[in-house]
């Protein structure tokens, strides 16, 4: 079964994309994605507070130090943050030797932060890709959410100027208009979008009275945030679009290329089960495009919302119906 497929200009040989995660710290492991059948990995990402801050800095911070301690204790995981910007450069170059397949660098902060010089060193590195993922949470009442859209825009624009490799957009989902964002992306240079970041969310130690980060797997529920998103947004922008959130299974993975995915990250289901899961997926879509007699090609965006015989089912008019379609035990 063919399973090719371009995405951000790239050939890849499975629509399957290894997202984010700890496991690509390791270069073994990364082996061993592509060994099981992966197009493409997106390496954990560089964080912005990586480039600002002094490494004792960083130490402080981590040992929960005062003031931007705050912000780096919601992050997912301290010790790939040892690393530093030089280390993540060394470990772009050892994954590059290590595989044939593309490997995707993933820059992660603020829009408002200048993503442009160090976007260029990961391209230096050998980086086949850049994944941008923009992540703010606005507190101040007196900033105007269209210049905080705009920073958005304009954070990949000089990205896009600086660098001759793809740049996906690893997005959340909540713009106003995502629609609206999308294009204005694509407009930026995006060649690529990735739907969605996950957010962590803080949790509250009642007996502490501390707020602490806890990270959660995704369920499998949570794939249809970005299965509407990527019915909406496939027929109405030319750039790629790679869904992220709870794929767990190969049924999963085909529902999103039906809806128009170029291709499907896998995450929680790797961390949960091994890297040989894309094996095991990426059998189970072939299988099924077997048995219904058909292929990837054919199946992609068959079932967007331009495609789909009840196009309403993806906005509003679905959500009185599912709600009267509840039955009460
Ligand atoms: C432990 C862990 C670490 C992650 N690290 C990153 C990261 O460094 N950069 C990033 O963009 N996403 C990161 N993610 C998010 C994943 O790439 C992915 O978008 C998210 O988990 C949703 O996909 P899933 O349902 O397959 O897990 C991380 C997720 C987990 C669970």
């Amino acid at each position: 079964m063919k399973m090719e497929t371009s995405y951000l200009g790239l050939e890849l040989s499975s629509p399957l994309v290894v997202g984010a995660n700890p496991l690509t710290e390791r270069i073994d492991e990364i082996k061993a994605m592509e060994d099981a059948g992966a197009g493409a990995v997106v390496l954990f990402s560089l964080f912005e507070e990586q480039l600002t801050l002094s490494k004792a800095e960083l130490n402080d911070l981590l040992a929960g130090g005062g003031g931007k301690a705050r912000a780096l204790a919601t992050m997912p995981d301290h010790g790939r943050i040892q690393m530093g910007p030089l280390g993540y450069l060394e470990h772009i170059r050892k994954a590059r030797a290590a595989v044939g397949i593309p490997v995707v660098a993933s820059l992660n902060g603020s829009p408002r932060r200048q993503w442009t010089q160090y976007a260029k060193l990961v391209e230096q590195a050998g980086a086949s890709a850049i994944e941008l993922n923009l992540y703010y949470v606005p507190t101040d009442p007196e900033l105007e959410p269209r210049a905080l859209e705009d920073a958005y825009y304009e954070a990949v624009r000089s990205v896009r100027r600086e660098v001759a490799i793809p740049v996906a957009v690893k997005l959340n989902p909540f713009f106003s208009n995502l629609v609206y964002s999308a294009q204005r992306f694509e407009e930026a240079g995006a060649d690529g979008l990735v739907l969605f970041n996950r957010f962590y969310q803080p949790d509250v130690d009642l007996e502490h009275r501390t707020v602490k980060p806890r990270i959660t797997l995704s369920h499998a529920d949570e794939a249809r945030l970005p299965l509407r998103w990527i019915g909406i947004l496939r027929d109405r922008l030319k750039l790629s679009l790679s869904a992220s959130s709870g794929v767990h299974n190969a049924h999963d993975a085909l529902k999103m290329v039906a809806v128009g995915a170029d291709t499907v990250q896998l995450c929680s289901v790797l961390l949960r089960q091994g890297v040989e899961q894309i094996r095991i997926i990426q059998r189970g879509m072939a299988a099924w495009l077997n048995a219904h007699d058909t292929d990837l090609a054919s199946l992609r965006g068959s079932m967007s919302q331009h495609n789909a015989q009840d196009a309403a089912s993806f906005e509003r008019a679905q959500y009185m119906r599912t709600l009267d379609s509840y039955t009460t035990p």
